[in-house]
């Protein structure tokens, strides 16, 4: 079963102020992009990957790559992450026609393990159209009105936070993106938007977004030590 992940790359990092983008981040001398890519080939369920880059880092985000060789291509991505993925799957569509399955998967996701990769491959091979890594909320969620003040505690029992990789079938995704011009963060949103069903395997919190300087320094004291 031929499997291709698209990894929007795109981002600027703003919130981790790094001055470059976030993707070409080093930890431990190695870039989110390259661990991120890097991962999704070892596993060994990812065949081919279509990252989405900053057009001004095409190149730079190429010569990252180039020792994954030719299963990895660089195209530019957009002004948001869904033209950014918009964009790879474009490409996906010409680059792997074959495809059976596509993934979709932050780069800044560096760390996620293996077998949160398998378990979503796993879960459409056996027939489903969409499928999403979850987590159990650890905190008492409220609900606040605008000025801050406790409005309820939400049943959190039935609520799940959402990682990436996110697998589907190609004409699952395809209609979500064609359904929609919105903008959103997550892609099965999209999908369920399109009024697809979206199953849930367990995540990992190894496959945390680095998005703060926080989150850095969990990555360079935590998980790049037990990665490498
Ligand atoms: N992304 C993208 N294209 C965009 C925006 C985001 O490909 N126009 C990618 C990022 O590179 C990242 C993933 O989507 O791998 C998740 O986005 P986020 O964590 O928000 O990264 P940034 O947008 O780079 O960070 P910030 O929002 O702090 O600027
Ligand atoms: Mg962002």
């Amino acid at each position: 079963m031929d499997v291709v992940a698209l990894v929007p790359a795109a981002g600027r990092g703003t919130r981790l102020g790094a001055g470059v983008p976030k993707a070409l981040v080093p930890v431990l001398g190695e870039s989110l992009l390259l661990r991120a890519v890097r991962g999704l080939l070892d596993s060994g369920s990812v065949h081919h990957v279509v990252v989405a880059a900053p057009p001004d880092q095409l190149g730079r985000m190429g010569r990252e790559l180039a020792e994954l060789g030719d299963r990895v291509q660089v195209v530019p991505g957009g002004d948001e992450r869904t033209d950014s993925v918009r964009a790879a799957l474009d490409a996906a569509e010409r680059f792997v026609p074959t495809a059976e399955v596509v993934l979709v998967h932050d780069a800044a996701r560096a760390f996620t393990p293996a077998e949160v990769v398998r378990a979503v491959v796993a879960e459409v091979a056996a027939g489903a159209c969409a499928v999403v890594p979850v987590l159990p909320v650890a905190d008492t969620v409220k609900r606040v009105d605008e000025d801050g003040t406790v409005l309820s505690t939400v049943d959190r029992s039935p609520l799940r936070a959402v990682q990436t990789p996110q697998a589907f079938t190609p004409e699952v995704l395809r209609d979500a993106y064609a359904c929609s011009r919105d903008v959103a963060t997550d892609d099965a949103g999209l999908v369920e938007r399109a009024g697809h069903p979206v199953r849930t395997v367990p995540g990992h919190s190894h496959a945390l977004k680095i998005t703060t300087s926080f989150d850095l320094a969990v990555a360079e004291t935590v998980l790049a030590p037990a990665h490498d």
